[in-house]
């Protein structure tokens, strides 16, 4: 039994390791940690304490996948919601689609169970107001938000940490190989956008006979490629998974327009076998690995490609 977070997953990381140990279904496992890191306020890119889009509003995306079933469950852009994990599950359990979102995605919440919560952090309102002040002039700033917001959109490019998130991936030669992501997405993006972490094949995929991979950082870099699709078709294909994370890099390599920007890969395979893989993130990317021959949870340092 195998478990792959990243680093931010650490509130819960150790959530799912309980969980998985004693016999809870592997999805259930999963969401159950994500649902710490999604209430922790120091994780500042997933959930509460998250960042909000350009309007000072949080708008969350997250997705489970069953890799046996390939069953998918998502939701993006979702307002006022803290377990949206959760939620992407219930869309895959109960609904006959795939994902949700927005005002939609609010209202199935609701017909759950699921309450509204303000997931604004004070802290991050205050970050949000100061940067806008910064890029708008005193007579925008006036009007805000009755102004064009793309032009600022392309001029707000913030470190690669704000568009971080939280996945887990676990592999398991007999309760096979399953995926979830959740993340509040790039900070002061422009409403409505959704990165990687709802979209199947992007941020996340996962098929029990061959692997899984979950993708971290620039959305709008896996998105464009497939990463986490790619590399479990190439393992489909016979490639090892050293080989198939290495073809995901050169296809997100050989983009050279429009935004660019670092990713992480977190691959398994359904030998055993992982790899974490950083891309052109800044500074040293780690990641959560547990297996069910090791004591305890460790931190490890991915690679670099
Ligand atoms: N990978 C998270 C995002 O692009 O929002």
């Amino acid at each position: 039994m195998l478990l792959i977070a990243n680093a931010e997953a650490w509130p819960g990381f150790s959530t799912t390791v309980d969980q998985l140990k004693a016999g809870t279904d592997s999805l259930e496992a999963m969401i159950a940690g994500i649902s710490k890191v999604e209430a922790e306020p120091k994780v500042r890119s997933v959930g509460y304490g998250g960042w909000p889009n350009m309007l000072g509003v949080m708008e969350c995306d997250a997705a489970v996948m069953n890799g046996d079933t390939r069953e998918i469950g998502a939701v993006g852009a979702v307002p006022d919601t803290l377990n949206v994990a959760a939620l992407a599950h219930e869309v895959m359990k109960r609904l006959p689609h795939v994902m949700l979102t927005g005002a939609g995605a609010r209202r199935f919440a609701s017909e759950i169970g699921l309450p509204v919560k303000d997931m604004l952090l004070d802290d991050s309102r205050r970050v949000w107001w100061e940067r806008l002040k910064r890029e708008l002039s005193p007579a925008d700033l006036k009007v805000f938000p009755d102004l064009p917001l793309a032009p600022l959109s392309r001029a707000i490019t913030d470190p690669e940490r704000v568009r971080d998130t939280t996945v887990f991936v676990s592999a398991d030669s007999r309760h096979g190989i399953h995926a979830a992501t959740s993340t509040s997405g790039w900070a002061w993006k422009y409403p409505g956008r959704l990165g990687d972490s709802p979209i199947p094949g992007a941020g996340y995929y996962a098929d029990s006979r061959y692997g899984g991979a979950v993708c971290t950082h620039t959305g709008e870099m896996t998105m464009r490629c497939s990463t986490a699709r790619s590399i479990v078709l190439a393992l489909k294909l016979g490639r090892s998974l050293a080989d198939a994370v290495a073809l995901a890099v050169e296809e997100l390599s050989d983009l050279s327009e429009g935004f660019l920007g670092g990713v992480v890969i977190h691959a398994v395979d359904a030998n055993g076998g992982h790899e974490v893989v950083n891309f052109r993130c800044p500074g040293e990317i780690r990641y959560w690995l547990w297996s069910d021959t090791m004591a305890e949870p460790e931190l490890r340092a991915a690679k670099t490609a």
